[in-house]
């Protein structure tokens, strides 16, 4: 067992306290003091740098079945991290490494080795392995070329566009030769962003009109392909937007999240028949078969300058619940992140 110096006696982490109904409070949710132990065999022990609080985590706060388990009540929460090895106990594993894994929401994590990756930092910065290189950039890549099909020449709408996934699906559509790129997001500076520094064509603040006119003028020739991270209006819009063969990617419905009624379908589902559209989900967790040709392909658009990200980091675990909220109402442009400390 290799330890780099002597490792605090206590750790905080975060747990849910309470299902949620609707919009998430802060009492639903406590950050508790936990021991640290040192690892056990094959597993690492991780100081966290920075965890990411993601839309799915409120599907997760619901006990209800689904592709992922609920958070369990007065358990640390989970999620997408990375940190530093402070303690290994696995050959694979040395005081010092960088590793993404899945236990955020916790100053330290006790890591079965099996579910670490090491990350290297010198390539990135490291928490844009929680976003822009990582499960939110496979989302896009996936998204836009596997599941949608996308070719070039096709017009590509996006909702949710100064999100992660968003702001980067926008980008690689371009940067694939899409014909025209258009996105929708909640606020006239995010909208000046996506045009002026992401090369978006088009934009529009959904909450200034009808999703279904603002759309309208901004793709006259209407869309090949939408990539849905809203659902609702958005969806219904696209729905009408989409030309003959179109083809959306069903990625998130976010609009609906927090609701307590089931959400009212689009009123126009029969156009689907007319127009022969393909409306496909997407789970990123069957895409990583992709993840080299992602890394490679992204990594070098980074490099050249080609794509940019743009990340709000929140400081502090103390924070974290906050970091999340906050993200769910649009305070975030690009990823949200929270830095737990160099
Ligand atoms: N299927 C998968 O495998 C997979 C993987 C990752 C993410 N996702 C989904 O992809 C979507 C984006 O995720 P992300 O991580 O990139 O989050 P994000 O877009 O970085 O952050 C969430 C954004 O949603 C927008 N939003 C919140 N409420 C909204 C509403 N009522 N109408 C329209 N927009 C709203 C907010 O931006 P505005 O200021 O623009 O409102 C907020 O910034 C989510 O739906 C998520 O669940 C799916």
């Amino acid at each position: 067992m290799a330890t780099s110096s002597a490792l605090p006696a206590t750790s905080r982490e975060w747990h849910l306290v309470a299902r949620p109904n609707g919009w998430p409070v802060p009492s639903d949710f406590a950050l508790r003091e936990t021991p640290v132990a040192e690892p056990a065999s094959g597993h690492i022990l991780v100081r966290n740098l920075f965890m990411s609080v993601d839309p799915y985590m409120r599907g997760r706060m619901n006990d209800t079945k689904s592709y992922v388990p609920p958070f369990q009540l007065d358990q640390p929460m989970q999620g997408g991290a990375v940190g530093e090895v402070v303690a290994s106990n696995d050959e694979r594993f040395a005081v010092g490494d960088h590793v993404l894994h899945p236990l955020g929401w916790r100053e330290y994590a006790d890591v079965d080795a099996k579910h670490a990756t090491k990350v290297d930092g010198g390539l990135a910065p490291l928490s844009a392995y929680l976003g822009v290189l990582g499960m939110p950039g496979l989302t896009a890549y996936a998204g836009l070329l596997e599941v949608a099909s996308f070719k070039e020449g096709d017009a590509v709408f996006v909702s949710g566009a100064a999100g992660a996934v968003g702001s980067q699906v926008g980008q690689i559509a371009r940067l694939k030769g899409a014909s025209r790129v258009i996105g929708s997001a909640g606020s006239d500076e995010k909208v000046k962003w996506l045009v002026e520094e992401l090369g978006f064509d088009a934009a529009f603040n959904y909450k200034n009109g009808p999703v279904l006119e603002q759309l309208r003028a901004a793709a006259p020739d209407g869309i090949d392909v939408y990539f849905d991270n809203v659902g609702g209006e958005h969806l219904e819009a696209a729905i009408s937007t989409l030309n003959v063969h179109g083809r959306a990617t069903i990625c998130g419905m976010i609009a609906a999240y927090n609701d307590t009624e089931p959400t009212p379908g689009p009123r126009n589902m029969a156009m689907i028949i007319g127009k022969r559209l393909q409306l496909k989900g997407v789970l990123v967790g069957d895409h990583y078969g992709m993840q080299q040709q992602f890394t490679g392909e992204v990594a070098g658009w980074l490099a050249s300058g080609e794509l940019k990200y743009n990340e709000t980091v929140v400081e502090g675990i103390e924070n974290g619940v906050d970091a999340f909220l906050g993200m769910l109402r649009g305070q975030n442009t690009g990823k949200m992140v929270v830095s737990l400390g160099k």
